[in-house]
């Protein structure tokens, strides 16, 4: 490693000791860092190996000796770093595992016609009207589509609507919603700002329905899905919120409990993407310790969209605030 690398490299070190000591637990790096932190990795790994791989050829014994000593070789001009093997900077497997080829399937089925995005919004809720596919009996009549800005920078996704956002046909008006709009506002945001959805647009039906609610299945879902796909299309946001485990599967098709999803970025078809907690699970577990969880997930999503964070942000829900 050169010396102006490991000069960069302790300015970083600083730099994120100093980010740690007011606060910050977790930093995102874009993909273009971690490429080139991973290229440095490659490099120093690759310079070890050629060290015990190739050692100095030793002199034959019966080497003459120069009879004038030679004149010292010119400096060699710095080499280029030979290539990088593609398979030694690919993604980790954690991030390969986003289902391009479900996604690609889907995204043909829908195309909303429109020349704008709210007359392309209006027609995706026209189809999905008339989508029987999208429309299964285990779901209720009413629909919920989304709310908030078409050219937002960030998305929430949430599973299905419950019986307050069925009732004003809104997702996220509920108990679950106040605590969403709060977590927005903490992040310096207003829930007008971002673009709110589900991945099913329907209330899951329940014998006997009451106000009570359940999750959608894994069939509701992938009925749903070419909807949320186009949505994301129309909205192009810059990062996306998968809120709980069931909008994550619905996304992606993985089972992977929140506790061993959250906390990093990942690329959801090129898109930032962050799974955290759903708010009504905050809601029934508020302890300090989950509420700190959302709300790192919340300072990766900002770092990703590259809002400004205070150092007041960064210490919500440590101890003693
Ligand atoms: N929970 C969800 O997942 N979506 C809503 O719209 C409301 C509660």
């Amino acid at each position: 490693m050169g010396p102006h690398v490991i000069a960069a490299t302790q300015h970083l070190l600083r730099y994120l000791k100093r980010q740690q000591e007011s606060g910050l637990q977790r930093a995102y790096l874009t993909e273009e860092a971690r490429a080139t932190l991973r290229q440095l990795y490659h490099r120093t790994r690759g310079s070890r190996v050629r060290v015990q791989s190739a050692p100095t050829p030793a002199v034959p014994a019966q080497a003459p000796a120069p009879a004038t000593p030679a004149p010292s070789p010119p400096p060699e001009p710095a080499k280029a770093d030979p290539p990088i093997p593609a398979a030694e900077v690919a993604s980790p497997p954690a991030e390969s595992a986003y289902p391009a080829a479900r996604v690609a399937a889907v995204r043909t089925a829908i195309t909303p016609s429109g020349a704008t995005k709210d007359e392309q919004l209006m027609d995706l809720k026209q189809q999905i009207a008339k989508d029987a596919a999208a429309h299964l009996p285990t779901l209720r009549d009413t629909m919920v589509f989304s709310t908030g800005n078409l050219n937002a920078e960030l998305m929430f996704i949430g599973e299905a609507p419950g019986n307050e956002e069925e009732r004003q046909q809104e997702p996220f008006v509920g108990p679950a919603g106040q605590l969403l709009n709060k977590i927005i506002q903490a992040m310096g945001l207003q829930r007008e700002m971002v673009y709110i959805s589900n991945i099913v647009k329907y209330r899951p039906a329940m014998p006997n329905q009451g106000t009570g609610n359940r999750k959608p299945d894994g069939g509701e879902m992938t009925a749903c899905l070419p909807y949320i796909v186009a949505e994301i299309d129309l909205v192009r946001p810059k990062a996306i919120v998968a809120l709980g485990a069931t909008a994550a599967e619905g996304l992606t098709g993985e089972t992977t409990p929140v506790g061993r999803a959250r906390g990093r970025v990942r690329s959801w078809n090129g898109t930032p993407f962050v799974v955290t907690y759903h708010p009504s699970y905050l809601l029934h577990n508020g302890a300090l310790s989950e509420r700190r969880k959302v709300w790192e997930d919340m300072l990766l999503v900002m770092e990703t969209l590259q809002m400004p964070v205070s150092q007041k942000q960064r210490q919500f829900f440590t101890k003693g605030r």
